[in-house]
């Protein structure tokens, strides 16, 4: 069974000195689980001085973007060349990057490869708007974002590659779609990996929900059949409820192994 990924998107805030401090407080009260990998995605800047400070035995560490050449004329731009050996992961196509900064298609798939090529795994996130949900559009949205984003991928770097389904709609609001709901969404991911790359890439590639995930709900979503982790945003900028979020993965995993 591959390890559950617990990902915290700390988004915009805490600058250096306090997300210097977050992390202090959370190597004090997240536990360690050999069946749990937990990933810090602080901004850029305290990426460097956290890699520094980090027990990479107990978190990995993870960038929000990246951009996809390597070097050149990008002026405010931090490539997937420069993340390498600091980051362990990358976030790519959050949705508050497709939608606040409109970034395309085409960029998308460079970067996920981009982090690929710089030894790196990549995060794909992909979900629908509310409208896109109340359109009946969410199976098509989703598949059509999965295709775009692993266009440049083969199948041996797709082992490099995990999905993360985050519903516009529930991000930042409270609202969670139901555990079918997701387990449906699950189900057009794996399908269309398997005819892309085959039932095995399809069986492994490691799938996350992301969207108001918080302690009270996470047991209840981790225990969706395919969800293999969680992209919570918020509640893993409280150091109290993101170590209670890892407790209760740990609590579903040892469930599962006991099934
Ligand atoms: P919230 O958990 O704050 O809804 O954010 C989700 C998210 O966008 C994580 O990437």
């Amino acid at each position: 069974m591959a390890k559950k990924l617990i990902v915290g998107n700390w988004k915009m805030y805490n600058n250096t000195q306090k997300a210097s401090l977050l992390l202090h407080s959370l190597s004090e009260k997240v536990e360690t689980h050999r069946d749990i990998e937990v990933v810090l995605c602080p901004n850029t800047l305290a990426l460097q001085s956290l890699s520094l400070q980090v027990n990479r035995r107990q978190f990995k560490l993870g960038a929000q973007n990246c951009y996809w050449r390597d070097e050149g004329a990008f002026t405010g731009e931090v490539s997937a060349t420069m993340l390498r050996g600091i980051a362990d992961y990358v976030i790519v196509g959050h949705s508050e990057r497709r939608h606040v900064f409109r970034e395309a298609e085409r960029d998308i798939r460079q970067k996920v490869q981009a982090v690929i090529r710089n030894g790196m795994q990549a995060i794909l996130c992909v979900g629908e708007t509310a409208r896109e949900r109340s359109d009946g559009e969410t199976a098509e949205v989703v598949r059509d974002q999965l295709v775009s984003g692993l266009a440049n991928i083969t199948s041996e770097e797709v082992a490099s590659v995990s999905i993360a389904y985050e519903p516009v709609w529930a991000i930042g609001t409270g609202s969670v779609p139901t555990p079918a709901d997701i387990r449906a969404v699950e189900k057009v991911l794996r399908k269309e990996i398997s005819v892309l790359y085959g039932k095995k890439a399809a069986e492994e590639i490691r799938i996350l929900y992301g969207g108001s995930v918080n302690a009270e709900n996470t047991t209840e979503l981790l225990s969706v059949k395919g969800v293999d982790g969680l992209l919570v945003g918020g509640a893993s900028l409280k150091a109290d409820e993101f170590a209670a979020i890892i407790e209760q993965a740990f609590a579903v995993t040892k469930k599962d192994a006991n099934k």
